[in-house]
Order: C-alpha cells, then structure tokens, then sequence
C-alpha cells in the first residue's frame, strides 16, 4: 500500500491529492494519449478548451437543468450525447462509456472520447472553446510546459 502510494506520487503527483491537474501534467498527459494534432487540433487548443470548462477539474461535474444532463469531467463531456449516467432522459451515449469513467484520473476514457466527439462535430461542440479560445492567441496556454 505505502509502496503504490509512492509510485502513484512519482508518476501521477498532482492527481493522487487531489482532482485539480496542473496545466502543463494535464498537456503532457493529453499529448501522449494521442491529442496532439488529432484531426489538425493542436494541444494549446485542448489545454484552452479543458482551461475553461473544467480548469483541470478531473471529477468536475455539472447539472444542466433545462434538459436534465450533466457535464462530466475535465472536458465538461456531456451525458445527452456521449456518456450513460442512468438518469439523463433521452440519452444517447456515443461514446459508449460510464459517465464516472469520465472522471478517471488516468484521462484514457476522457480523451478517447473527446477524440470520438471532434470526429463527430468538431471542437466548436464545445462553448468554453468556442468563446475563450476561437480565434485567440493560445501560446500562453503551453507557456513554461515541458513538453
Ligand atoms: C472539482 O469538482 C468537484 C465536483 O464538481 C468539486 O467538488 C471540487 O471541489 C472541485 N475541485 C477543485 C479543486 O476545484
């Protein structure tokens, strides 16, 4: 036990405390899962995108009332559409995943199905990119990351 909880320290330090990734964990993460420039997004995108929706909250969570779903994890990946929750009416899971495992903090379910959304709408499926990093300069999203 104290021997995992030391290995999970090493590898994964900032998700083993706590839900909040830092920036560049997050970008390193998604970039060696396969995001960077999938379907000609480039990463600084993606760490924009997961800025506004989630800032990095892997477990963030939020109940859409007006339709009764819920947006799940660091992509905000919503349960209408892409993940099953048991409770969200009319919902289709596209990704075909638990909407907890959404909130995995090894982000495999999360950006794979992230990867099924792009190819199904794009990035403008997401309003946080749409407004905060459409047509913005995004540099600064990387800035300082070793990538
Ligand atoms: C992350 O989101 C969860 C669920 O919405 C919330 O309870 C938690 O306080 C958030 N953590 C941070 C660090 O914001």
């Amino acid at each position: 036990m104290k021997v995992l909880f030391l290995l999970g320290f090493l590898f994964f330090p900032m998700t083993v405390h706590g839900v909040r990734m830092s920036r560049c964990a997050f970008a390193r993460r998604i970039r060696d899962l396969g995001l960077n420039g999938y379907r000609r997004i480039s990463l600084a995108n993606w760490v924009c995108l997961a800025r506004w929706e989630s800032n990095f909250n892997t477990t963030a969570t939020n109940y859409n009332a007006w339709d009764r779903s819920t947006d799940y994890g660091i992509f905000q990946i919503n349960s209408r559409y892409w993940c099953d929750d048991d409770k969200t009416p009319h919902a289709t899971n596209g990704c075909g995943v638990r909407c907890s495992q959404l909130l995995e903090d090894n982000l495999v379910k999360a950006v794979e199905c992230a990867k099924q959304i792009v190819r199904q709408q794009g990035i403008r499926a997401w309003v946080g990119w749409k407004n905060h990093c459409d047509g913005h300069r995004l540099s600064r999203y990387l800035h300082g990351c070793r990538l």
